[in-house]
C-alpha cells in the first residue's frame, strides 16, 4: 500500500485505519486488511501508563514503529510524531521524521497540525516522506484546548477548513479529523480531494480510525465516540485468574508440562 493508493480511495471506497503498538497486534490488524496502521502517541496513555500523550518520546514511537513494521506486510504504516518532536526547528523535525522511515521502517508520518506544520508538510513531502495531517481535537494541545469537541462554531470550523486546504496544498496525502461535528467534517470532506479519516467526526468522512485498544475491548471503557467490538480485557482477566488458580491449586504444571530425564542420577544432586 502506498500513499497514492490511499489517496485514490477518496470518495471511492472507505479507508480503514487502526492503531497498533506491537508486533502481534500489527500482524492481526494487517491480516484483517486494514489500509493504514497508526503507531499512535496514544501509546502513552494506553500502554505506557502516562496520563496524556505529552510525555511520549521519539524513541518510544521509533521502537514501537519498528515492531509494527516488522509484522506488517500490506498496510501503510504511519508513525505519529510526538509532542515537540516537530515544528520547533525544521532540521530537527526532519531528522525525527526521517528516523521513523529510515530506522523504523515507517511509510509516512502523522503530524498534529496547525499553522506551524504547513511549511513542514511541504518540505517533508518534497523529500519523499508522506505526511498525514491531523486537525480538530489535537490532544498534544490539551493543556491549551482541553479534550473537547472542536470546530463547533462557524469561525472555528472555518479555520479548520482553511488549515485543511493549506495542508492538502502542501502535499498531505490524507487528513485525520478528530472529535469535530459531523457536519463540519462532511464539509471538509466535500471540499478536499484527499481522503478524510474521522474519529468522532461522523459517518461522512472518507474513512474511519480508532485505537485498537478500544476496538478489541482492552481499555476499561471507551471514548464517547468510540466502540468496543470485543472483550479482550475480560478474556485476559479470565486467563490470568485461571493461571493463578492453577498454580495455587496444583493443577499447573501437570504431567504433560514437565519432563523427566531418565538417565539422571538425582542422588548426585543432593
Ligand atoms: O494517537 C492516536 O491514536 C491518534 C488517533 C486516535 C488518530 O492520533
Ligand atoms: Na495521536
Amino acid at each position: 500500500m502506498r500513499a497514492k493508493d490511499i489517496r485514490a480511495k477518496a470518495g471511492e471506497e472507505p479507508v480503514t485505519m487502526l492503531t497498533a503498538y506491537d508486533a502481534p497486534t500489527a500482524e492481526l490488524v494487517d491480516a484483517a486488511g486494514v489500509d493504514m496502521i497508526l503507531v499512535g502517541d496514544s501509546v502513552g496513555n494506553l500502554r505506557l501508563g502516562h496520563e496524556s500523550t505529552l510525555p511520549v518520546t521519539v524513541d518510544d514511537i521509533a521502537s514501537r514503529t519498528a515492531a509494527v513494521t516488522r509484522a506488517t506486510e500490506d498496510a501503510f504504516v504511519l508513525a505519529d510524531m510526538p509532542f515537540l518532536s516537530f515544528g520547533v526547528d525544521e532540521a530537527d523535525s526532519i531528522e525525527h521524521c526521517g528516523r521513523m522511515v529510515k530506522e523504523a521502517g515507517a511509510d509516512g508520518v502523522k503530524l498534529e497540525c496547525g499553522k506551524h506544520t504547513v511549511d513542514l508538510t511541504d518540505r517533508l513531502t518534497d523529500l519523499g516522506v508522506p505526511v498525514q495531517a491531523h486537525l480538530g481535537l489535537t490532544p498534544q494541545r490539551e493543556n491549551e484546548t482541553g479534550l473537547f469537541r472542536q470546530a463547533t462554531d462557524d469561525e472555528a470550523a472555518g479555520r479548520m477548513l482553511e488549515l485543511a486546504e493549506a495542508h492538502e496544498a502542501a502535499g498531505a496525502f490524507s487528513l485525520v479529523l478528530e472529535h469535530v461535528p459531523a457536519n463540519a467534517a462532511a464539509a471538509v470532506t466535500e471540499t478536499l480531494s484527499i481522503p478524510t479519516i474521522g474519529i468522532g467526526a461522523g459517518p461522512d468522512c472518507d474513512g474511519q480510525v480508532l485505537t485498537v485498544d478500544e476496538v478489541i475491548g482492552l481499555t476499561e471503557g471507551v471514548a464517547p465516540f468510540s466502540r468496543a467490538f470485543g472483550d479482550v480485557r475480560g478474556e485476559m482477566e479470565r486467563a490470568i485468574e485461571s493461571y493463578v488458580d492453577g498454580v495455587e491449586s496444583g493443577d499447573f504444571p501437570a504431567e504433560e508440562h514437565s519432563h523427566v530425564a531418565e538417565g539422571l542420577d538425582t542422588d548426585d544432586l543432593y
